[in-house]
C-alpha cells in the first residue's frame, strides 16, 4: 500500500516535472524545426474546420491554427493533465480564440471521437511516447473524415548498424524514464507507411543539428484518407 503511494506520488512529480521542463527548455528546438513544421502545416486546408492533435503538450503548433482558420476548432487530447494550463496559454499567446480550443485528457489509443469525425489530426513528437502506435494509427484513420489528412513529425530510430543506432538503443531505457515513456529506437516511418492510409503518404526525413541530437533522424510528412474511402 505504502509502495504504491510512493509510485503513484513520484510519477505525479515526473509528470509535473516534465512538463515544466518541456516547455521551459524546448524552444530552441521548436526554432529549428520550424521549416519542417511550416511545410506541412501548410497542407491544413483553410477549409479545415475541426482538427484534433494528439499528444498536444504544452502547444508549440497553436500559431499554425490560429493562421490558418479564424474559426478552427482544436481538439487537444494528452494523457497528462499537467499540459491543460500550458497549452491553454499557449493558445491565447497564438490568438485562438478561448471557445474553439478544448483541451481533453486521453490517449491515442482510445481517441474519444466518432469515426470520421475530423478534417485532421495533427501528431507531433507523440509516436515515439504512445504505448502502442500501431493501435494509435488505427484510431488516426477511424477518426479522420474522409479526404481528411493526417500531419506527423517525429524523431525516429537512427539507420540500423550505425553507431548513433547504438547509442539510442543504450539509451532507451533512460530516455523512457526522463521524458515520460518516450522511446528513442522506434521504426515509425515504416509504421506510417503499413497502417493503410488510403490516400497516400508522403515522408521527409531531416537530421537535427541542435539539441536533442540523440534524437537523430526526424521524419515529418502527410497521410491522407481518401474521399471515397
Ligand atoms: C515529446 S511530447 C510532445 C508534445 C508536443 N506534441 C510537441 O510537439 O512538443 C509527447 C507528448 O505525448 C503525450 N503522450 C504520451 N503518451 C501518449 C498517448 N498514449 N497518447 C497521446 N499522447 C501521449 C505526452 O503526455 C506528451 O505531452
Amino acid at each position: 500500500m505504502f509502495e504504491e503511494h510512493i509510485i503513484r506520488r513520484s510519477r505525479w512529480y515526473i509528470r509535473r516535472l516534465y512538463s515544466w521542463f518541456f516547455n521551459l527548455l524546448m524552444q530552441s528546438y521548436w526554432d529549428e524545426i520550424e521549416d519542417c513544421k511550416e511545410k506541412v502545416f501548410n497542407k491544413l486546408s483553410e477549409k479545415a474546420e475541426k482538427v484534433l492533435e494528439i499528444g498536444i503538450g504544452s502547444g508549440p503548433n497553436m500559431r499554425y491554427y490560429a493562421a490558418r482558420n479564424a474559426n478552427l476548432n482544436l481538439l487537444g487530447l494528452d494523457p497528462n493533465p499537467k499540459m491543460k494550463k500550458y497549452s491553454r496559454k499557449s493558445a491565447a499567446k497564438a490568438g485562438l480564440k478561448p471557445k474553439n480550443f478544448k483541451f481533453k485528457q486521453g490517449v491515442g489509443e482510445a481517441i474519444p471521437l466518432k469515426d470520421n469525425s475530423v478534417d485532421a489530426v495533427v501528431a507531433t513528437l507523440v509516436l515515439c511516447s504512445v504505448s502502442d502506435v500501431t493501435q494509435t494509427l488505427k484510431e488516426i484513420k477511424r477518426v479522420l473524415r474522409p479526404g481528411g489528412v493526417f500531419i506527423f513529425l517525429e524523431h525516429v530510430a537512427a539507420k540500423d548498424g550505425s553507431m548513433l543506432r547504438r547509442l539510442q538503443k543504450l539509451l532507451d531505457p533512460l530516455q523512457q524514464r526522463l521524458a515520460d515513456g518516450c522511446h528513442l529506437t522506434r521504426n515509425t516511418r515504416e509504421r506510417i507507411l503499413e497502417a493503410g492510409f488510403s490516400g497516400g503518404v508522403k515522408i521527409e526525413t531531416y537530421s537535427m543539428c541542435s539539441f536533442p541530437w540523440i534524437t537523430r533522424p526526424h521524419i515529418y510528412g502527410l497521410a491522407y484518407k481518401t474521399r471515397n474511402f
